[in-house]
């Protein structure tokens, strides 16, 4: 039941896996700019990880298909149901996202964008700049602003640190490289009654 045929299939196009190696490169830049108190590069970063956002949300409704909010979101019971198969050892393969990985990918960009937008309300507020110059005012703000931000930054952190695990459990368990597929866009094409699409 197994048994493999050697086709491979374009999973991933090539704008999500530029936006995927993009903010994964950013995320580290950005962390270590924070970490380093390198304000200009930092702000510039957090930027960048914000157009990245903006621009996979869009294409989450315009991309190929795998990329469609459509192929890879599910509601909480099927996020839920499939947690508990894989747990039992008998979560299905899948071509695109699988339910988890699907609601991690929404986790991820709801935290990073967070993220984003609480430090540019922080620089906004502490150094008057940005496109969120001047909308809070006052040392408590920037206080809360500033505890807000490094929260929504070690939340992300979290949430990277399990997507590695979700992507290393699966990829053992499915004995495929999902790593590689990242950057090559492909991905093995089992025959169709061996795996959910
Ligand atoms: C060396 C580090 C990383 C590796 C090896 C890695 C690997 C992967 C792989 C294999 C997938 C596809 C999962 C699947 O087949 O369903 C994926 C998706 C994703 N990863 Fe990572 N990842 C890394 C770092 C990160 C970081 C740091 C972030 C966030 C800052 C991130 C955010 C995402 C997102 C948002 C997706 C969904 C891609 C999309 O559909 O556009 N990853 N990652």
């Amino acid at each position: 039941m197994t048994e493999k045929t050697h086709t491979q299939i374009r999973v991933w196009d090539l704008p999500v896996r530029l936006f995927h190696w993009g903010l994964a490169g950013s995320f580290v830049l950005a962390y270590l700019s924070g970490e380093n108190d390198l304000d200009h590069l930092h702000s510039l970063i957090g930027y960048f990880i914000a157009s990245l956002l903006l621009f996979r949300l869009l294409w989450g409704f315009v991309g190929s298909r795998h990329a469609r909010f459509g192929d890879f979101v599910r509601p909480p019971s099927a996020v839920l149901g499939y947690l508990r198969q894989t747990l039992q050892g008998k979560g299905p393969r899948h071509l695109g996202h699988n339910p988890a990985g699907g609601a991690m990918v929404i986790a991820l960009m709801l935290t990073l964008g967070l993220t984003a937008l609480s430090g540019m309300a922080l620089y906004g507020s502490t150094d008057f700049a940005g496109p969120m110059a001047g909308w809070f005012s006052g040392a408590l703000a920037a206080d809360l602003l500033e505890e807000t931000h490094e929260f929504l930054a070690q939340l992300s952190l979290v949430l990277i640190g399990l997507h590695l695990t979700g992507v290393l459990f699966s990829s053992l368990a499915h004995r495929e490289n999902l790593i590689k597929s990242m950057f090559t866009g492909l991905k093995a094409d089992l025959k169709k009654e061996q795996l959910h699409d």
